[in-house]
């Protein structure tokens, strides 16, 4: 049977995710779901009208769901559900100082994404990222491998830009690595990043790391404080699509992802970025890689960090 795919949340990051996922043109079906009236239906429409041009033939769906979770049905045989409800920061604001207003939209969409497509695996990139993630496996009572969240390759793809821009090298020729949360305890990964297969540590000096490494962690509020309404879209959606994929095609990709870490690092019971194989069952295996002195005990610090905000978040 063919593909089905659906985005909750018709804003600019699930837009321009059912547009590439669309785009792709691996999915027979791409559901767009969003609370506003008409506006998942004009955008289904509008990007259908794009197929004979971008030459594919999945078929967009766009439907309005209401309150008590009229329209879900819509969602039904969805192999994948990438959740995209909540409210965006505003410049100024932690991704944190939208835990309480989003953790109650996420509930309910998880919720009836349980009811609805209970098969499902479910990609959280609500922010704050790692305790949406959280709530929405506890929501849908899904085994934890068939919740995970979009950050890690957001931020990976932010530290590989940057590090392309400084050395003014193609961004294909540079490789890096995040792991940690999506917060202030995101942990680049200097010793795993390499430029031309060279380690970066003999291609930049250590403060110019550091200098970059700052710049990833605030890739988001620098993007915020730009756009002054809403937060960043395009590469958020590049990671959410590229997961949904390798999901639909159970490639086995090793993706940096938030998933959950059950003794990898010695950590145990919380949802945290780390790099894992990415397949039809969502999390196939969280990959442990080496990592140095320094960047093990940033690992662990996040891991605390998450754990502390991730307890308060199943009475939400
Ligand atoms: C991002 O990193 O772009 C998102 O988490 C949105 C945000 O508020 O920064």
């Amino acid at each position: 049977m063919g593909k089905k795919v659906t985005v909750v949340g018709a804003g600019f990051y699930g837009s321009t995710t059912a547009q590439r996922l669309a785009e792709y043109d691996v999915f027979d079906t791409v559901v767009i779901t969003d609370i506003v009236e008409g506006k998942p239906a004009g955008l289904a429409l509008d990007l259908n009208q794009s197929r004979a041009i971008e030459g594919f033939e999945t078929k967009v769906v766009g439907v309005t769901t209401g309150p008590n979770g009229e329209g879900y049905e819509a969602i039904e045989g969805s192999d994948v559900v990438v959740i995209t409800a909540g409210l965006p920061r505003k410049p100024g604001m932690s991704r944190m100082d939208l835990l309480e207003t989003n953790a109650k939209i996420v509930r309910q969409v998880a919720e009836n994404v349980a009811k609805y497509a209970p098969s499902a695996v479910v990609i959280v990139v609500s922010n704050p990222l790692d305790e949406m993630t959280a709530l929405a496996q506890i929501a849908t009572q899904f085994p934890k491998n068939r919740v995970l969240g979009q950050a890690g390759m957001l931020d990976t793809a932010r530290f590989s830009n940057f590090v392309a821009e400084a050395l003014n090298v193609p961004v294909a020729s540079v490789r890096t690595l995040t792991l940690g949360s999506h917060g202030d305890t995101m942990v680049p990964v200097p010793s795993k990043s390499t430029v031309n297969g060279k380690p970066l540590r003999d291609a930049m000096p250590a403060e110019q790391i550091e200098e970059l490494v700052v710049k990833t962690r605030n890739g988001g509020a620098e993007v915020v404080a730009l756009l002054k309404t809403g937060s960043a879209y395009y590469a958020p959606s590049a990671a959410a699509a590229r997961m949904a994929k390798a999901v639909a095609e159970d490639s086995g990709e090793v993706m940096p992802v938030c998933a959950w870490v059950d003794g990898e690092y010695g950590i145990s019971g919380v949802y945290l970025g780390v790099e894992a194989e990415i397949g039809a069952e969502g999390v196939k295996r969280v990959v442990e890689t080496d990592l140095d002195a320094d960047e093990r005990a940033s690992l662990l610090a996040a891991a605390e960090a998450v754990r502390a905000k991730q307890s308060d978040i199943s009475s939400m």
